[in-house]
């Protein structure tokens, strides 16, 4: 049957489909099943220096089957001294048949500082060796007073210049989780700045939630969700569509040595397939994987090995990046 092999940003992936940070990322035992099922690596929850509990209850809501899904969650995370212990990381990756999966953790610091505290924590982690890349998220839509930070061009710059220099001398790869963008002239902003950091920058994962998405209840004549006047990220099926569009610009735009991860709306093999032909190394599965659980890794693997093979490829790099014109 054909290969899902790949790499991202070097790391090698024995399977193309893996899950994103943030549902069923947070503690060891979620992570452990993720592992022992057919997702090509484990990627946690995005980390805060300190533990913390999240927004307030109702947070989360799922419209239509998850065609549709709306977080406002606010980081509930262990910090980051939890996903970089050795005993996690055992507890992780101990169900894991295949030795070489790899393990990733993800970063969300409230400040720049923050985000170099915890980037020189990990670096000096005794389980170091063990820890592949760190995913670091500018694209959280939820920390009240906070906008998203990949937004902001100048803040994104001056931060990607302080974050790449502090990894300069640690074998860890370097991803950047990116929220959606719309317009052409910002996809080329991003990139342009991207690029600039080639060579420290591994790769890209797009896209997050599309920010300040509101839920109303008819009933109550309020929000769903109680935190952050309702405001909430949406993902789900909906967002595929700007996933692949955010995918294929950003692969166009991007330079060779920064890989594309593609995130957003994948529930099936097809998905997962239209974004590696936008351009994306690997797939990451978000709101699926919440609503169906870590068998979605499996089926999705199954679903897209099965398209695969009625077309005749034997490997992703047979169809990687090869969206065709309009014909
Ligand atoms: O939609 C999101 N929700 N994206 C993030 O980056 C963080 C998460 C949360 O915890 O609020």
């Amino acid at each position: 049957s054909p290969s899902l092999a790949t790499t991202v940003g070097g790391v090698p992936l024995t399977s193309c489909v893996y899950n994103a940070s943030g549902p069923r990322s947070g503690t060891a035992a979620a992570l452990s099943k993720v592992c022992q099922s057919r997702s090509g690596g484990v990627l946690a929850k995005s980390a805060t220096i300190l533990k913390q509990n999240g927004n307030p209850q109702p947070r989360t809501y799922h419209a239509g089957n998850s065609l549709a899904s709306f977080n406002s969650e606010g980081l509930p995370n262990n910090g980051i001294d939890y996903y970089i212990a050795a005993g996690t990381i055992e507890e992780c990756m101990a169900s894991c048949d295949d030795d070489s999966k790899p393990y990733m953790v993800s970063i969300s610091g409230k400040t720049l500082a923050d985000n170099l505290e915890m980037l020189s924590r990990i670096a000096k982690a005794p389980s170091l060796s063990k820890i592949k890349a760190v995913e670091l998220n500018l694209a959280c839509p939820n920390v009240i007073g906070k906008p998203i930070i990949a937004y902001d061009f100048e803040q994104m710059k001056s931060i990607l210049q302080e974050v790449s220099s502090a990894m300069k001398d640690t074998p860890l790869k370097l991803g950047i989780k990116l929220p959606p963008y719309f317009d052409g002239p910002h996809f080329q902003q991003a990139a342009d700045i991207l690029n600039e950091f080639d060579g420290s920058i591994a790769y890209v994962a797009s896209i997050n939630t599309l920010g300040n998405s509101l839920v109303i209840d008819p009933h109550s004549e309020a929000p769903v969700i109680s935190s952050n006047q309702g405001f909430a990220g949406l993902s789900g099926q909906a967002v595929k569509y700007t996933a692949l569009a955010n995918v294929r610009k950003l692969r166009l735009a991007l330079k060779d040595s920064i890989d594309v991860v593609g995130v957003g709306g994948v529930a099936s093999g097809r998905d997962a397939f239209e974004l590696i032909l936008c351009g994306a190394t690997a797939v990451q599965v978000g709101t699926c994987h919440w609503t169906e659980g870590p068998k979605c890794f499996d089926r999705i693997c199954q679903e897209l090995e099965e398209l695969m093979e009625s077309k005749g490829y034997q490997s992703i790099a047979d169809f990687k990046g090869k969206l065709k014109d309009w014909s």
